[in-house]
């Protein structure tokens, strides 16, 4: 790629596009073909060839069958995206599919609902809230660890997942959910959460009206957590006190302007979103952490040391993170190796123009945090893991609005602080009394569904 302006980034631009004083360039992905477009390699190795686009240019056209997509690849021009969600919207048939099955929660929403559903969703995240849900992890971690036995391999990926499903219900309901809901819980939002996925992605909804077994447990599974989720709101409104959870916060929510509530069926969507976007995400975070930590010795060495010194074996409090900074270190760097949410989208409301293209109202626009945290023009040697990077005098390395782990702008994941508090408190916890061994001969691969999951991960325990 040939080289001019490149604002603040570190990626050069040139050529193709004008309007601007950086010069963005446009390009299209190889390999079309009728009809399927990039549909093959979008399938079967997505990681991959999203990661080779932005070799091709700053945006990249792409052919999801036959409709085009945009694949924004500079930094600069994602931020432009991200900052205008007017223009830029969550829309689509995917997230069509979405709302119908979880409904027009804060993740589905589009522009016009969004900024007053966020203004009342977000105190429930208010930092001083989500220290005090740092026990419940301490807890939730210990449970999660009690019958691991050293030598004998477990399913870390299955396990965090677990994990994760129950601090998310006991931060939304606190003491009020019993351990059979939990229970029930824990089994049914993975069934939901895969399901979804499949569904967004299909074509047509009809394979999924079928009467299959797959299907009929998905239903199941989904009429049973709404249920759930109905008698947890059902509870709570018969006794309004604050029990400092999310969803005392979701009831209390008021409009500063207008002074509404949101509605019993609001709420029921809000908790059904937390439960999908916080669940999953933050469990595959912690799944690849602890797979990197146990694959690279180095990082285990001065993990266990740091806990060692700031811990001394005690279970870690929201006070301890400041000093946990090569904990929180790993993390960023396995959110950025790792990233959970490997591509998004939006979808012009209006006729506009990007990096020096025009695009028509209704098209598709996307970008991959995973292809930019593996772009070498944006991050040195992109595939070691180096948690170093994150230290404070080599942040300015990072080209500002390369590493979106947790996307940005107005539609910026509104539980970014809540997962690094949960991530970091459980890893600190885990790794405290915890050795974690690769299993010898099982190869990990990354496995791009709704977030990036890990695959089965057995890894093997060893007492600290
Ligand atoms: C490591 C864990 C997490 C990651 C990597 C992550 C990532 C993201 C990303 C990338 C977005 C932006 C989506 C877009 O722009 O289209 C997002 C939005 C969102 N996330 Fe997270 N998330 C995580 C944990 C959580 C948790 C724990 C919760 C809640 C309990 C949560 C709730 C949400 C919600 C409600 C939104 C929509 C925000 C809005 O549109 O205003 N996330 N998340």
């Amino acid at each position: 790629m040939a080289h001019t302006i490149g604002l603040g980034a570190g990626k050069n631009s040139t050529g193709a596009s004008t309007g601007s004083s950086t010069r963005y360039t446009i390009g299209s992905a190889p390999g079309r073909l009728p009809l399927l477009g990039h549909a093959l390699p979008l399938r079967r190795r997505p990681l991959e060839f999203l990661s080779e686009l932005p070799a091709r240019g700053d945006l990249v056209t792409v052919h999801f069958g036959r409709l085009p997509a945009y694949l924004v690849c500079h930094p600069e021009l994602v931020r432009q995206v991200l900052r205008d969600p007017q223009t830029f919207d969550k829309g689509g048939p995917v997230f069509d599919k979405a709302r119908l099955l979880i409904g027009d929660g804060l993740v589905t929403c589009g522009r016009t609902e969004h900024r007053r559903q966020r203004r009342l969703v977000q105190p429930a995240f208010h930092p001083v809230r989500v220290g005090t849900y740092a026990q419940a992890v301490v807890a939730e971690t210990d449970r999660a660890t009690a019958d691991w036995q050293p030598g004998v391999p477990l399913d870390v990926g299955v396990r965090m997942h677990t994990l994760t499903a129950r601090v998310t219900a006991r931060t939304l309901f606190s003491t009020d959910i019993d351990e059979p809901t939990m229970d029930e819980l824990a089994h049914n939002l993975p069934v939901v959460l895969a399901g979804l996925h499949q569904r967004m992605v299909a074509p047509t909804g009809f394979p999924g009206r079928l009467p299959t077994p797959g299907n009929r447990r998905f239903q199941r599974a989904l009429a049973r957590l709404n249920e759930l989720i109905d008698t947890m709101i059902e509870n709570h409104r018969r006794d309004p006190t604050d029990r400092g959870d999310l969803l005392s916060a979701l009831l209390a929510a008021r409009d500063e302007e207008s002074g509404e509530g949101l509605t019993g069926h609001q709420i029921h969507d809000q908790v059904m979103t937390m439960l999908s976007a916080g669940t999953e995400t933050t469990a595959n975070a912690l799944a690849w952490t602890l797979h990197l930590v146990g694959t690279h010795p180095e990082a285990e060495v001065r993990l266990h040391a740091e806990l060692d010194r700031v811990l001394g074996g005690s279970p870690p409090r929201v006070e301890d993170l400041p000093a946990l900074a090569y904990a929180r270190r790993t993390l960023t760097e396995s959110l950025r190796l790792r990233s959970p949410v490997w591509l998004l989208t939006r979808v012009t409301t209006v006729d506009t123009e990007l990096g020096g293209r025009r695009l028509r109202a209704g098209s598709t626009v996307a970008f991959s945090p995973y292809a930019l945290h593996h772009d070498p023009t944006l991050f040195a040697d992109p595939e070691v893991f180096d948690p170093d990077r994150w230290l404070p005098e080599r942040l300015e390395e990072v080209p500002r609005g390369a590493m979106l782990p947790f996307g940005g702008g107005a539609r910026k994941c509104v539980g970014d602080s809540f997962a690094l508090t949960e991530a970091t408190l459980a890893l600190a916890r885990i790794s405290t009394r915890w050795r974690l061994h690769p299993q010898p001969g099982r190869a990990v691969r990354a496995q791009p569904g709704m977030t990036l999951g890990t695959g089965p991960l057995p890894m093997l325990p060893e007492r600290r």
